[in-house]
């Protein structure tokens, strides 16, 4: 490989959520973080030159959206996804969630009902919740290991909805959604008028076998009724940026969007978020390849792992990204023991399965974006807890 995944970046004491707000999240400095879903890796070598790059111009003044940014997203999409693309369909927004709760504001009014399908990423239940519309919740069903949509419950409950917030590839179950089970959604969704949001920040990191489908590509009608977010902040870790974008094809959708942003300028740019994309996705296949090959092996490591060590364990095997479900429900702990247990006793910072959804409890999310020897040292923190309580 010619990138080195197995290097440890120290990270402490760089503001870093993930491993700096372990006292705050966790209540004890001493954890080992595998929480919150950005990676330990480098941000690839290219994308930190950019950056360097311009500042080699000792002025940081206003800017706007950098002249590669558009082409570079049209080229990325069309080249793994097909999905042709042009500029006026494609606008900046600073992060996905923010983006998510401004579609709340501008297509809903308080007390709408909006659907989500838990247990899934937690902002979606907040910001709706706080946005005070009404959550309608259409629970995934765990059919042989992954999670699956009862459709019929689905057209029940969406029928009333304004908005339905899809998670496309979804997380925590990390679901890549196929082609005929989004065509499905779409086909009920505009069958009752609901607008559908495709949070799509996972695409890129679709594993072995699996291929992600944009939402609006999954039939002729999805292209009229969605919003698609995308981002190259997970695929090339560059959260910390604060730069995501919308695609929207129709052409009321889109002018509703667009002057709803405009109208508070949440459509600018700071001046590094759209030069580094641009060349993330100019330059980034190659790192992208072999971080992907990387995190597959972490994951067949910690499945072989489980069975080998801990058998009242085990997980839901994502089909995209290193976000692992690790389900904990064979220990027999109820739930607020069992995430204390992972605390106190393993020291492994994780995220707890109940913020996604009550369908969460008994399970934890950890992330398997980091080097191996890291996930090893985790698994094997949380093999000593588990053998104290399981002989
Ligand atoms: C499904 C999903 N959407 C959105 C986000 C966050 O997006 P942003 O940081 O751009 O707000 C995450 C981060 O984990 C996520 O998993």
């Amino acid at each position: 490989m010619k990138y080195n995944f197995d290097e440890i970046v120290p990270r402490k004491h760089t503001d870093c959520l993930k491993y700096d707000n372990v006292m705050e999240i966790f209540g004890t400095e001493e954890i080992l973080p595998m929480w919150i879903a950005d990676m330990d890796f480098k941000t690839p070598d290219f994308i930190v030159n950019a950056i360097r790059k311009r500042l080699d111009h000792e002025l940081l003044g206003y800017s706007y959206c950098c002249r590669r940014w558009k082409p570079a997203i049209r080229s990325w999409v069309s080249r793994r996804y097909g999905w042709e693309i042009n500029d006026e369909e494609i606008g900046f927004v600073g992060g996905i969630v923010p983006a998510i709760s401004f579609a709340l504001q501008c297509f809903t009014k308080v007390g709408d009902k909006v659907m989500i399908q838990p247990p899934v990423y937690h902002p979606y239940h907040h910001v709706t919740h706080d946005l005070e519309r009404t959550l309608v919740m259409n629970p995934l069903k765990l059919i042989d290991g992954q999670f699956e949509i009862d459709f019929v419950e689905f057209e029940e409950k969406v029928k009333d909805c304004k908005l339905f917030l899809l998670c496309n590839p979804h997380n925590p179950g990390g679901r890549v959604w196929k082609k005929e089970e989004l065509a499905r959604m779409c086909e009920i969704c505009a069958k009752y008028n609901v607008l559908v949001i495709s949070d799509e920040i996972h695409c890129d990191m679709a594993l072995k076998g699996y291929k992600h489908v944009p939402f609006a590509t999954c039939c002729d009608k999805a292209k009229d009724i969605c919003i698609t977010f995308m981002a190259a902040s997970k695929t090339f870790n560059i959260a910390g940026l604060k730069s995501s974008y919308h695609v929207i094809h129709n052409e009321n959708i889109r002018h509703q969007y667009h002057e709803f942003l405009r109208k508070s300028e949440l459509d600018t740019a700071h001046v590094f978020a759209t030069g580094p994309v641009a060349t993330a996705y100019e330059q980034g296949e190659e790192w992208l390849e072999q971080m992907l090959e990387y995190v597959e092996a972490n994951i067949d490591f910690m499945e072989q792992y489980l069975k080998d060590n801990m058998p009242k364990m085990g997980m839901i095997r994502p089909q995209a990204s290193y976000l692992v479900f690790l389900d904990a429900r064979g220990l027999g702990l109820p739930h607020d023991e069992l995430v204390e247990f992972f605390i106190r006793e393993a020291k492994v910072g994780m995220n707890d399965g109940a913020m996604f959804g009550e369908q969460g409890s008994g399970y934890m999310r950890i992330n398997l974006g980091c080097p191996r020897s890291v996930l090893e040292k985790a698994l094997n923190q949380i093999k000593a807890a588990y053998d104290k309580i399981s002989c």
